[in-house]
């Protein structure tokens, strides 16, 4: 009877795991094929809405397109099954990849200060940041024992994610503090305080070097144009001291076949998800963000995949805070 039952064991775990993994190769498939079930409604709303001539152009449909998938089907979806993660990543309590427990030694330093949010998306975070500090540079004290975030820039480029994004937003009650920001990344970087003042004059906002205290980018640097050139931009942004809080799909690095799978997925992959790469070494990039040759650019690079995630996970995660 017993070898009977473990042999019975033994075959259940045998199939749970068959299926995980085939659910886990699988998975970038049934993503794009939801992706491109919003498609006909989102061509439908844009042909017979009432624009100056022409027809809509691709860029314009992608944008749509991404925005109403993001918004209605993948957001919602990551939002619910990381909460937790990006609770702890924006409270620096993350180490190695992984969330710490209370108490636990080995952690980062809170949000605080100046953050810039990159590619907010429709804004299924902003409620964290009133969670994880005191939100508001006006007057008063901050709350004992709390950080303080002073100001939040929510960079967002795609204008389909802005009434949500604003909707977010006063849910959260950070209307005084959080600004949308409708630019990519690449256009936020003045080259000094000079330059910056003159634009805030005329209305534009753009940052001056060291003018940051904290970066947060949650899936977000697999869509930005000229990564490398443009980690290195976001570096110079941030003060000594500075913190990145990274939570980020990367290049597989698990072995030759996962790594020529997730390229094979790549070949589709962008044209369903709004210009998303798979297989950037965003890890790589942020590692050499200082740009100066044989001097690390951190004083602490705290960034992992989390453990959790198996050798069959096609579309891989880094986490963790690095901290200038
Ligand atoms: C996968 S979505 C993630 C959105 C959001 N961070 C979230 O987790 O819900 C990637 C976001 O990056 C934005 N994005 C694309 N290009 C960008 C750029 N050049 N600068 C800043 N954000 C960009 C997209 O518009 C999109 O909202």
């Amino acid at each position: 009877m017993a070898p009977t039952l473990s042999v019975l064991r033994r075959t259940v775990a045998v199939l749970a795991r068959t299926v995980a993994v085939f659910t886990g190769l699988l998975d970038p498939w049934v993503f794009m094929s939801v992706s491109l079930s919003y498609l006909p409604r989102v061509l439908a709303t844009l042909i017979l809405a009432p624009t100056g001539g022409g027809g809509p152009s691709l860029a314009r449909i992608r944008e749509a397109w991404f925005g109403a998938f993001w918004r209605e089907a993948a957001g919602p979806g990551i939002r619910a099954r990381n909460a937790e993660r990006v609770r702890a990543l924006l409270r620096g309590r993350v180490h190695a990849g992984r969330a710490l427990a209370d108490g636990a030694e080995g952690g980062n330093a809170p949000l605080a200060g100046v953050v810039l949010e990159l590619g907010a998306g429709a804004g299924f975070w902003v409620d964290v940041f009133p969670e994880v500090a005191d939100c508001g540079g006006g007057g008063g004290e901050a709350e004992p024992g709390r950080p303080r975030v002073e100001r939040i820039y929510g960079v967002e480029p795609n204008a389909a994610h802005h009434p949500a994004l604003r909707a977010a937003v006063a849910r959260a009650g950070l209307a005084d503090v959080y600004d949308i920001v409708p630019v990519g990344i690449e256009a936020l970087r003045a080259p000094s305080a000079a330059a910056a003042a003159l634009d805030a004059r005329a209305g534009r906002l753009r940052l001056p070097p060291a003018s940051v205290d904290c970066i947060v980018s949650l899936l977000c640097l697999c869509s930005i144009p000229d990564p490398e050139r443009n980690i290195r931009a976001l570096y110079d942004l941030l003060r000594d001291g500075g913190r990145w809080y990274v939570y980020e799909h990367v290049r597989c690095e698990y072995s030759w076949y996962m790594r020529a799978y997730q390229r094979f997925v790549n070949i589709f992959w962008p044209h369903f998800l709004g210009g998303c790469q798979l297989c950037r070494p965003t890890a790589t990039y942020l590692r050499a963000a200082g740009g100066v040759t044989g001097v690390d650019a951190w004083s602490r690079f705290d960034l992992a995949q989390p453990p959790e995630e198996e050798w069959w996970h096609t579309v891989p995660h880094v986490l963790g805070v690095l901290t200038k």
